[in-house]
């Protein structure tokens, strides 16, 4: 009986001590998830697409990829920035640590309108994500370098990148823009003032 007692004890011991790490381990995380890309990477550095961005971030600008037979657009890209990354990069020339850059890739409809030939935004293929972090704080991941984090989402999985290597898949298409911190940063009005 006493064994049973003492069993019992430690059983209550150990669960009450495990949710206490656990409980730890998520302020923790918390934590880091707010410095680091306003929420968007954790402390290994894998980054999510956040879920509100649509009403707490802000409007870059947009790109339309020409359409291959002329006619409109096949895909428009809608680029939004983290709160605040607009003011400090019209004061600074850069985008502070932290920031965060989230591109939309929409396949599109093309009609006739009153206003001509319209291309709209149809379905999601997905978003590129990119977090600043200039002091270059993950140098053993392969998606983060040269100042980013970059990765890659499918529109149906926002919180599991499908990208491995960014100096293979992302950064070579952003040489052009290498002077700008790799960001296109022409396509954006309200960075211009
Ligand atoms: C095929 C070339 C190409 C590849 C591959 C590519 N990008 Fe880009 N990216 C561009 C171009 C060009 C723009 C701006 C014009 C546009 O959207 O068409 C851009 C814009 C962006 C933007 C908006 C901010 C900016 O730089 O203007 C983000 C964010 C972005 N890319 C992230 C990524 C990430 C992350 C990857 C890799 C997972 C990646 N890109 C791969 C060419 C590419």
């Amino acid at each position: 009986m006493k064994i049973l007692q003492i069993a019992c004890v430690a059983f209550v011991v150990i669960l009450v001590g495990a949710s206490a790490v656990r409980q730890s381990q998520f302020r923790a995380r918390a934590a880091d998830a707010a410095s680091t890309g306003a929420g968007v990477a954790d402390r290994q550095g894998h980054l999510h697409v956040p879920a509100d961005y649509r009403t707490t971030y802000q409007f870059l600008g947009s790109w339309a990829i020409a359409a291959d037979d002329g006619r409109g657009s096949k895909e428009l890209h809608v680029v939004y920035a983290s709160p605040g990354a607009i003011d400090a990069y019209r004061k600074g020339k850069h985008f502070p640590d932290g920031t965060v850059l989230i591109k939309e890739v929409f396949k599109t409809e093309t009609a006739e309108m009153t206003t001509g030939t319209v291309s709209r935004a149809n379905a999601l293929k997905g978003w590129f994500v990119m977090v600043r972090d200039a002091a270059n704080s993950h140098p053993e991941n392969a998606l983060w370098g040269d100042g980013w984090g970059w990765s890659w989402f499918d529109a149906g999985d926002p919180l599991r990148t499908t990208t491995s290597n960014y100096k293979a898949q992302c950064q070579a298409c952003h040489v052009p823009a290498q002077a700008s911190d790799w960001v296109y940063v022409d396509g954006y009005p309200p960075l211009q003032h």
